[in-house]
């Protein structure tokens, strides 16, 4: 009886921890809100205007430099022979340091070092499609 009980407790506990790793993974979207203000002085993902940097609607999966009419550097025109695709993972490693991924890029920004951040970010871009 007793030792059901424990083990009941145990699949209990495995389950929320399995739940919170997946979240964590996942990110925090509105976290992710909070570290985007980092971004707001030369992006918007509210709407498809540029500022100083092109906007970010639907950046997760979208091609890289490809918003018609913003002109990017010809560094970031070149990474897109590179890399096509802004996924999950090109985002990550971009945004925890723009210049070693695409250098003389005319994005100003020294990143975002944490990696937590950066998956809440992540996750928040998301929501802008
Ligand atoms: C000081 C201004 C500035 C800040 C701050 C900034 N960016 Fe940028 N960003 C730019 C510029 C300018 C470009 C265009 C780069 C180029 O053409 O070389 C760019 C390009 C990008 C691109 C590539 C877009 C495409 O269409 O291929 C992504 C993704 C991006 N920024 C995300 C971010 C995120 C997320 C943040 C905040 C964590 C951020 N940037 C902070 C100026 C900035």
């Amino acid at each position: 009886m007793h030792r059901q009980v424990g083990r009941r407790v145990g699949f209990v506990v495995a389950a929320f921890l399995l739940v919170a790793a997946t979240a964590q993974a996942e990110g925090d979207a509105a976290k992710g809100e909070q570290v985007f203000k980092k971004c707001m002085a030369c992006h918007t993902a509210n709407d498809k205007t540029n500022k100083v940097g092109p906007h970010l609607v639907g950046i997760v999966g979208r091609p890289v430099a490809s918003v018609e009419g913003y002109k990017y550097s010809e560094s970031m025109t070149a990474h897109a022979a590179t890399v096509a695709v802004w996924d999950e993972a090109a985002l990550n490693a971009y945004l925890e340091n723009p210049k070693a991924i695409v250098p003389k890029s005319k994005m100003a920004f020294a990143g975002v070092k944490k990696e937590d951040e950066r998956a809440d970010l992540i996750a928040f871009l998301k929501t802008k499609m």
